[in-house]
């Protein structure tokens, strides 16, 4: 029997301009800006054996922490229909992945994004092996982000290390809807070696689906606002990004924060993903940062979790001030501590 195996170990990320709302099929309204983390990535490897007769039929199995797990096999299944246009060998092989992630399961970590984008990466190396072609496309990377944005839109930055940008910008060359690019923009030492502690506020499953979630902005009456907020908003971080201008990368990221969760609130129907010690925890953050006057900021994604970031310089500060103030508003004390990371790794083949 002819069977392989490829393995990647690609990182979940955090948006600091944020997506949400998109159209067509995984396209997105704005273009949103993320730090892929360190820490936190799902581990990937998937064999493939050559079928005997050639059929058409898609040949796939999921195991998730070495069980098989067909309610993420059907998630990944749709993904491939969309995916085997720009991947046409795949017929041709029995396909079997095996995933986990390091970091606890129903942690409040999205793992769509490390998940997607390590299948995207090892289907991509499974076809420079079996074809040596990456037809249509400029690069590896480009073509796994591509894909990767197929199955979850924020997957597509976790394909790259540092700062990547998802979303047409005319401040950004090579900026596209359909994949994401790596931040070429010049990023001051300020904001090269931000770290992110994770403050679980909860970890059970969300109660609108980020899919759910980004439909519900098609009815939003605040929907175009935001959209041009989050331009503005990327423009504005791109100059502050350069200058090292440590509140304004304070008011941006909050004011991102917030405005998500505004879109929240006002669609119909509105839903809340903020718990009461989501509040306090941002509230404590503020009254600290201005006592302090250390640069620290908060972040949200679609849940009541709070990402604290911060540079390393403050990091025993900082760990300092969550034990003493912001565990007690967290899941069993639960907190994850990360940081930039460089982007996905290729264990081997
Ligand atoms: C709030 O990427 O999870 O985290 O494309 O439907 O999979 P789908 O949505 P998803 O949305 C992420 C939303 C966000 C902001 C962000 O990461 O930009």
């Amino acid at each position: 029997m002819n069977t392989n195996e490829i393995r990647w170990q690609s990182p979940s990320n955090i948006a600091l301009i944020k997506y949400w709302g998109k159209r067509s099929f995984q396209l997105p309204m704005n273009p949103s800006l993320s730090i892929s983390l360190k820490q936190s990535f799902t581990d990937t490897r998937l064999v493939y054996t050559r079928k005997e007769r050639a059929n058409t039929d898609l040949s796939f199995e999921f195991y998730f922490e070495d069980r098989r797990n067909l309610g993420f096999e059907c998630k990944i299944r749709n993904w491939l229909i969309h995916v085997k246009p720009h991947l046409e060998f795949l017929d041709d092989y029995e396909l079997k992945v095996y995933s986990s992630n390091n970091f606890p399961h129903s942690s409040g970590i999205a793992s769509s994004a490390s998940s997607f984008s390590a299948l995207a990466l090892c289907l991509c190396s499974m076809e420079k092996e079996v074809t040596n072609d990456i037809n249509d496309f400029d690069s590896f990377e480009q073509k796994a982000s591509y894909l990767a944005r197929l199955g979850s839109g924020s997957a597509s930055r976790s394909i790259y290390g540092k700062f990547a940008v998802w979303g047409k910008s005319d401040l950004i060359p090579g900026s596209s809807d359909e994949y994401a690019i790596p931040l070429t923009n010049p990023v001051h030492e300020n904001f090269a070696d931000l770290c992110d502690s994770i403050l679980i506020v909860a970890s059970s499953a969300k109660k609108i689906s980020s899919t759910v979630g980004h439909h519900l902005m098609e009815n939003n009456p605040f929907a175009e606002a935001r959209y041009g907020v989050a331009k503005s908003n990327l423009n504005k971080m791109l100059d502050v990004l350069k200058s090292g201008d440590e509140k304004s990368f304070i008011r941006i990221v909050e004011n991102e924060a917030l405005s998500l969760h505004a879109m929240f609130l006002t669609s119909s129907p509105g839903y809340f993903l903020c718990l009461p010690g989501t509040l306090s925890i941002i509230n404590k953050i503020r009254s600290y940062c201005e006592t302090s006057g250390l640069f620290l900021c908060f972040t949200l994604d679609a849940g009541p979790n709070v990402h604290l970031l911060y540079p390393k310089r403050f990091q025993t500060a900082i760990h300092a001030f969550i034990k003493s103030e912001l565990l007690q508003y967290c899941e069993n004390e639960r907190w994850i501590d990360d940081e930039i990371g460089g982007g996905p790794y290729f264990i081997g083949s």
